[in-house]
């Protein structure tokens, strides 16, 4: 889908119109954008319209610019471009002048896009957090039907009314997730199917083209019966995650009233589990042994420490941050870059927290940063060192470094950064899923689990990486709060 190219008339009506091809033209509105800046025209000349949405587009005198302009004359920041593709997919009617007026002042102000209380920037922002919620709304809420079998292969379909433009911005999303499947997502505007080759769009339809129940919603049911989780059961708040207009689409929906009705008891029974799995965590060193300083702490570390299988670095990485900090945050283990730095998070992965804790309105430096595994444990290829994953006996092995650690920071609340952090603070392998984003009493302070920075780095999705960031975020504010 490309716009067709901007003619710019040589003595420019007083208004003048820019057709873009569909209400999501992202790269039509970029080098409409690109041509009009190049030109000097200014915001309150252009009129921008949509494909079939208006008439303006009749009246354009055409004339071709002289020569085409690919590029920016000035280049556009990646974050606010990041901004721009999430913004325009909004239905907001003046989002395509909004983001051009913005690029007309970045001309003069560079840096316009970090001052956080531009009004264009709050607008903008505010029309890409709205289009990422819905987003996330279309990535969780879309449920499949089976609706019959062609050569072999299964076909599902599904209805789903989106607040935005991201029919086809969602597209990879599913491909990635449901490759294994045909399947043909509804929604009013566009439909986008899969046949195990190719993405097709069609025309967009009504939830009559979707045909209802069948054997998938009872899998549905069975498999959210599974995984809900009674802790989370506040009804405001599942309202608010999962409005109650995506309700009658969802085969689960019927489950909810018995479940909210047992949530209760079987909450009971999980704080239960979490306390005595606190108790775990209180392993004694051998001698009873406790440190007066983290200072202390490292040095015999460093000094006494066997690792404890092969494949180990020769050194221990320490932890790092403000002594007294409220928050503390575990890692897996340093990687490559740790090691080599003797710090924690200053790789690739650590880069990802350090943006997301700022995102978060957590300064790093008055947190703690530490890793469950204090030494990064690799194999070799060639030159490279690879990192590998440790296993239970090293996890165990260094729960009570870990541990001594937490005692002397004493923060109010600990951020189990992966699997292998909530394996290492809990005692017991676990899956990070069912309690990720809660806030669960643990000892006589907070325990919080969310995603490791670097399964951010490793989704192949941009559009999954944005959500998976977007709900990290989310959750070191909640730790924030509870701080
Ligand atoms: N990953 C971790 O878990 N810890 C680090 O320090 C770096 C990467």
């Amino acid at each position: 889908m490309r716009s067709a190219p901007v003619h710019l008339p040589l003595t420019p009506p007083a208004i003048l119109p820019v057709t873009l091809a569909a209400p999501d033209d992202f790269t039509g509105w970029r080098d409409a954008a690109r041509a009009l800046l190049a030109a000097a025209i200014p915001p309150d000349r252009i009129d921008w319209t949509v494909a079939g949405t208006g008439m303006a587009d009749l009246f354009a005198v055409a004339q071709p610019l002289p020569a085409p302009v690919t590029t920016m004359a000035q280049p556009v920041p990646r974050a606010l471009l990041h901004l721009l593709r999430h913004a325009l997919l909004h239905r907001a009617p003046g989002r395509f002048a909004l983001a051009y007026r913005t690029l007309w002042r970045l001309r003069e102000r560079p840096r316009l896009h970090l001052d956080p209380a531009d009004p264009d920037m709050i607008a903008l922002a505010a029309l890409a957090k709205s289009v990422r919620r819905d987003l996330h709304k279309m990535h969780a809420f879309v449920r499949f039907r089976k609706v019959g079998e062609a050569d072999g292969r299964e076909r599902f379909a599904a209805w789903f009314e989106p607040d935005h433009h991201i029919g086809r911005a969602v597209a990879g999303f599913f491909r990635n997730r449901f490759a294994g499947m045909d399947w043909l997502i509804v929604t009013p505007q566009v439909s986008i199917g899969w046949d195990g080759a190719t993405l097709r769009e069609g025309p967009g339809g009504t939830p009559a083209d979707v045909p209802g129940g069948d054997a998938v919603e009872a899998e549905w049911r069975a498999y959210y019966a599974s995984i809900f989780n009674p802790a989370r059961v506040k009804v405001a708040m599942m309202k608010k995650e999962m409005p109650v207009r995506y309700w009658r689409n969802l085969p689960e929906s019927a489950l909810i009233p018995e479940l909210i009705r047992r949530a209760e008891t079987r909450v009971d029974a999980m704080v239960e589990t979490v306390r005595s799995e606190a108790d775990l965590f209180a392993p004694a060193e051998p001698g009873g042994r406790r440190f007066e300083s983290l200072t202390a702490l490292y040095a015999a570390l460093a000094a006494e420490d066997t690792p404890p299988s092969p494949g180990f670095s020769s050194h221990v990485v320490p932890g790092e941050g403000l002594p007294s900090a409220t928050i503390l945050l575990v890692g897996e283990q340093p990687g490559e870059q740790e090691d080599k730095a003797g710090r924690p998070f200053v790789g690739p992965a650590g880069q990802v927290l350090d943006a997301c804790l700022a995102e978060a309105g957590i300064d790093r430096a008055s947190a703690f940063l530490t890793n469950a595994v204090k030494r990064f444990k690799f194999t070799s290829q060639g030159k490279r060192r690879l990192h590998a994953t440790p296993n239970a006996g090293d996890i165990a092995h260094y729960r009570w470094w870990l541990a001594e650690e937490i005692r002397l920071v004493n923060p109010t609340i600990v951020v189990a950064l992966g699997a292998t952090a909530l394996h290492a603070l809990s005692g017991r392998k676990q899956a990070l899923a069912p309690v990720r984003g809660d806030l669960l009493p643990w000892q006589d302070r907070r325990l919080l689990a969310t995603v490791h920075p670097s399964y951010l780095l490793r989704l192949p999705d941009a559009q999954a990486r944005d959500i998976e960031r977007d709900r990290m975020v989310r959750d070191l504010r909640k730790a924030l709060a509870a701080a």
